[in-house]
């Protein structure tokens, strides 16, 4: 994570958060809850899921456009929620923005490695984020006793996109990926994509069975929402709760931009932030 200095930030200004679509509104969920009283803009890059299966050239192409969508919105902080842009984009938002970038796989992997107690971490996430092997250079940036072992998961998109979140089709699925790393004897798996948060119960019951023993199971999500708020009080960045404190404190606002809006776009954002979209200010835009 790289931390730039940001001498005119403003505190109450918003915290823009952006993924290849919708699936990134876990981690908006996540940051909602620990951070109630911050406004975020959420862009969903919905035109062009998915992005784990692109080049890295297109990644950082497609990254770079969300990214200068949500500056135009005087965000003081940028959290890149895709795991797929997070792995091979986030030094060059870095470099090029000047402001905080906060990716989820160095959270993730931190968290990880603080879950794995022999030194064996499991990692599911899609193919171009395994294939960047930015999961292991995180973790060994952060311990030198945990080996890295990594599965592709590529069908696990679709089936949350589909909402088929339970049942027979996904449980084969989540098995069939799990079984080579259950086989290095994995002793804690992190969830390294936007969309396995939702099938967090159905993954930890078939790694428990598979294991013949309950594994942590980590979820970048919320490791993230937890370095953000640090990042924020670190960086003096973090917004004042408000006065009417009894009353839990200001609520802060949820704004999605998407570049497409899908029939069932707001079932499945729903799916996704946990709450309904009915309400929220969601605007279609161009990048
Ligand atoms: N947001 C992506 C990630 O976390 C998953 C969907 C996609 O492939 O674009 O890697």
């Amino acid at each position: 994570m790289h931390v730039p200095d940001m001498p005119n930030a403003k505190s109450h200004a918003p915290i823009g958060v952006f993924d290849s679509g919708l699936g990134g509104l876990t981690v908006a969920h996540a940051i909602r809850a620990r951070l109630p009283h911050e406004d975020l803009v959420y862009l969903g890059d919905v035109a062009r899921v998915p992005y784990g299966t692109r080049s890295p050239q297109t990644v950082m192409n497609y990254a770079r456009a969300c990214a200068r969508k949500l500056c135009e919105h005087e965000i003081k902080l940028l959290v890149v929620a895709c795991n797929t842009v997070s792995a091979v984009a986030l030094d060059m938002l870095s470099v090029e923005l000047d402001l905080p970038v906060l990716g989820v796989i160095g959270p993730g992997a931190r968290a990880g490695a603080q879950a794995s107690t022999h030194g064996r971490l499991g990692v599911i996430a899609t193919a171009g984020t395994v294939l960047s092997g930015a999961y292991p250079r995180a973790v060994a940036s952060v311990s030198t006793r945990v080996e890295v072992f990594m599965e592709p998961a590529p069908l696990l998109v679709p089936l949350v996109e589909e909402g088929w979140i339970t049942g027979e089709v996904p449980r084969l699925a989540v098995r069939r990926y799990l079984e080579p790393l259950v086989a290095q004897r994995i002793d804690a798996l992190v969830l390294g994509c936007t969309h396995y948060p939702l099938l967090h119960e159905l993954i930890t019951s078939e790694l428990t069975t598979l294991r013949g023993q309950v594994l942590p199971v980590v979820d970048s999500a919320e490791a993230t929402a937890h370095d953000l708020e640090r990042l924020l009080r670190e960086r003096k960045l973090a917004r004042d709760a408000g006065m009417d404190r009894d009353r839990g404190g200001r609520k802060g606002s949820l704004r999605i931009l998407v570049t497409d809006m899908p029939g069932k776009f707001s079932e499945v954002a729903a799916r996704f932030l946990g709450e309904s979209v009915d309400g929220l200010d969601v605007t279609q835009i161009d990048l």
